[in-house]
């Protein structure tokens, strides 16, 4: 299935290893129509805003090329750069700009490491790197009807729970109830960021080669119109004049896939069933996220409850959305229990001025 969007990637390099040469390379990538990030700006002064950033950015984006170097291989930031990416299930690629092999990260001596050393290579290493890229990329799942990260996203453990629980699932024999999972929890605690967080790792997207596809369901959804807009994101038909006709369609369609299927915001059991009757004997899977636990009683399979965030996690968003580090942070989240929702409501009114203390009162 093709993937209409862009190829992110983040350049990972240590300034005094050369710096023109990441320009260069840079503007080559984008030349090529991907979307790159690098640290043009030198944000690494800014502290400890820049290590938000660089998880922002690691997480938004599913390729890493570490520009080796001898100044690489001794910079802590590019360190925390190339392990987030490896934590985070994304697609690495080292390049050698200065020294020799050895600089390559121990971590990463089995990744075949491209030679950017002098101008030939370079030259002839590139297109060589752009074509590996996209060939993992293409075999990675596409990213179908996927919202957007939120701003200042902030990636919770909740994520690497489902996701090894679904990868779990994915790689062992299971009977046929497990074959879909629940999160559940109660408005605004961040389900659907979590169900965006396990769509768009790389883990996952390798894992379900037939795609992610995300179907919004709501309250009164019509039932015909969801599948017909599954069929057609599946590249099949998608203008079946009845339930019968679009489930038999489907089901002969998912028989050959191994797609994660994501319905978002449950409310009724009959809702989500037809999708778990499609999946079933498949080597699909189903995620749905629900404010009802007993949308799961019915359903089977697994489940996952979303909670309130962890109080550190809280104030890093709070801090995130407010642009600075409040001193009452830890009391502004605790006054709104660690809600996302609100604590991101909460950060932005400290973004347009008040301080935590006046938020307080
Ligand atoms: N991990 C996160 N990182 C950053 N922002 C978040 C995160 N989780 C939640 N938020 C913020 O909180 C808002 C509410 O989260 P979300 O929409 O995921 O809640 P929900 O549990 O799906 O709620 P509902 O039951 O209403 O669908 C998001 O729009 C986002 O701005
Ligand atoms: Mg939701």
């Amino acid at each position: 299935m093709a993937t209409s969007d862009k190829i992110t990637l983040f350049i990972s390099y240590a300034r005094d290893d050369d710096k023109d040469f990441v320009q260069r390379l840079y503007h080559d990538l984008t030349e090529q129509g991907i979307d790159a990030w690098w640290d043009k700006e030198d944000i690494r002064n800014q502290g400890q805003t820049f290590l938000q950033v660089i998880q922002e950015q690691v997480f938004q984006r599913d390729v890493l090329i570490l520009i080796v170097g001898p100044e690489a291989a001794q910079s802590e930031y590019v360190r925390y750069e190339w392990q987030h990416a490896l934590t985070y299930g994304k697609l690495i690629y080292p390049v050698l700009r200065k020294g020799d092999y050895t600089l390559v990260p121990p971590e990463l001596k089995n990744y075949h490491c491209y030679d950017f050393s002098t101008e030939s290579s370079y030259r002839t290493d590139l297109p060589k790197l752009l074509d590996d890229i996209r060939d993992s990329i293409g075999k990675s799942g596409a990213l179908v009807n996927v919202p957007a990260y939120p701003n200042h996203y902030l990636r919770r453990a909740d994520v690497d729970q489902v996701k090894n629980s679904l990868l779990e699932d994915v790689t062992t024999t299971v009977i046929a109830s497990a074959r879909t999972m629940a999160l559940h929890g109660m408005g605004g605690i961040g389900k659907t960021v979590v169900a965006i967080g396990v769509a768009r790792d790389m883990q996952i997207r390798r894992s379900f080669t037939d795609g992610i596809i995300w179907l919004t369901i709501g309250q009164k959804p019509d039932m015909l119109q969801k599948l017909n807009a599954l069929a057609k994101r599946l590249g099949h038909g998608g203008d079946y004049r009845n339930i019968d006709d679009a489930t038999s369609a489907l089901q002969a369609r998912l028989a050959e896939m191994r797609a994660l299927l994501i319905l978002d915001d449950v409310w009724q059991p009959d809702h989500a069933e037809p999708f778990r009757n499609l999946i079933a004997e498949t080597r699909n899977r189903l995620l749905i996220t629900t404010r009802r636990k007993s949308i799961h009683d019915e359903l089977g399979g697994q489940l996952h409850r979303v909670d309130l965030l962890p109080i550190a996690d809280a104030v890093t968003l709070l801090n995130d959305w407010a642009g600075k580090q409040d001193p009452d942070a830890a009391a502004v989240v605790k006054r709104v229990n660690r809600l996302p929702l609100a604590v991101k409501i909460a950060g932005a009114r400290l973004a347009r001025g008040m301080s935590g203390a006046e938020w307080l009162t």
